[in-house]
């Protein structure tokens, strides 16, 4: 089977190679799964370069998500899901492959009616979305959230929680282009982040005030948005676009008594319980049909044409998820 392997940490697309190896063996309670899609997300980009919270052991295949078909397993978990399509979640990474070995617990299957490219991003994308807006923050109806990275997968999916549930969204991008995709997609405003744009948003909030913050950019954009927080409001800080840290004067926390708090998936599912995740699972499933929690796809590549999919991933404007067609 071929895969795509990287050796050591680097630039892209210097740090990967296409390689073929062996079919894994599944052992007990594990599932082989012949994989179809499987997304480029930031943090796949990041985890190659070197630059992500927790490396995986070199070599390694990248690949955090996708979606396949369960061809092998033993143990009874793995009999359960036996040739059926499912959302491939591997949180140590490895979906980069035509052949993958998963724990048959992180092999969810997903109703038919979901179509592949949609299952392929299940769970990085949605369940951030849904556990930082609906988990970590209670956001009453009416209420205003603040988000930066509006445009991108995570922020639409935002802004269509936010129509879903009654909160409004202020949502800031950086190109005026982008406005109408946010609004079309739910946004209650959206602002381009130039010029006296903390102006308008203070008059937008005003008498309410704004006590609910997301930041995937960092820099001094998440800065200035924990500034327009109400008093104790909350900025949940889950990517770093950007690649700026995070300039933060004490005295906007003291002033207001804010709280700056992390938020990553991985983490934030170690306290998860069994039964919490099989509803969360069920309720993206759910949201999925209903078209809140859908992604767009942006393009198919081949693994083959592995150069051109990472290099559409990265690039600036880019309008929808790419995928890598693995079989
Ligand atoms: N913490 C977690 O557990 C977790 C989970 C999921 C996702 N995330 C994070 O969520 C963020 C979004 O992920 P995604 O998959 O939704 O991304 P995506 O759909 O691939 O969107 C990335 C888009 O972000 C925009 N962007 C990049 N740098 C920017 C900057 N400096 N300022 C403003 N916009 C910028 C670009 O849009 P334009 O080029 O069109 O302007 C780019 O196309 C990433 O940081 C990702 O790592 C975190």
């Amino acid at each position: 089977m071929k895969a795509l392997v990287v050796e050591n940490w680097g630039p892209i697309p210097q740090a990967l190679k296409l390689k073929e190896l062996p079919t894994p063996v599944p052992g007990w309670g594990e599932v082989r799964v012949r994989m179809l899609y499987s997304p480029v997300n930031p943090s796949d980009l990041l985890m190659i370069q070197g630059k992500y919270g927790k490396q995986p052991k070199l070599p390694c295949v990248p690949g955090f998500e996708g979606v396949g078909v369960v061809e092998e397993g033993k143990g009874p978990l793995a009999w359960r899901v036996l040739g059926k399509r499912v959302a491939v979640l591997n949180g140590d990474s490895g979906n980069w492959a035509q052949e993958v070995i998963i724990p048959a617990i992180k092999a969810v299957p997903v109703p038919k009616d979901i179509p592949d490219e949609q299952v392929a991003s299940f769970f990085v994308n949605p369940a951030s979305a849904l556990a930082m807006v609906t988990r970590q923050f209670h956001i009453p109806k009416g209420a205003w959230l603040i988000q930066t990275g509006a445009s991108t997968a995570v922020g639409l999916m935002v802004a269509r929680l936010g129509r879903k549930f009654g909160f409004r969204t202020l949502n800031l991008v950086r190109r005026k282009e982008l406005v109408d995709l946010v609004q079309n997609h739910g946004g209650t405003h959206t602002l381009v982040t130039e010029g006296d744009w903390q102006k308008q948003a203070q008059n937008l909030i005003d008498s309410e005030g704004v006590f609910f913050g997301l930041d995937c950019i960092g820099g001094s954009l998440g800065s200035e948005v924990l500034s327009l927080l109400a008093r104790k409001g909350r900025l949940q800080v889950y990517g770093r676009l950007s690649g700026q840290p995070l300039p933060i004067d004490p005295g906007q926390l003291l002033n207001g008594m804010k709280r700056i708090e992390g938020f990553w998936l991985s983490e934030w599912v170690k306290d998860q319980g069994k039964l919490t995740m099989f509803l969360l699972f069920r309720e993206i499933a759910n949201l999925l049909k209903a078209g809140v929690l859908t992604t767009k796809t942006g393009g198919i590549f081949d693994l083959i044409d592995w150069p051109n999919a990472l290099e559409q991933a990265a690039k600036p404007g880019k309008d929808g998820k790419i995928l890598l067609k693995l079989n």
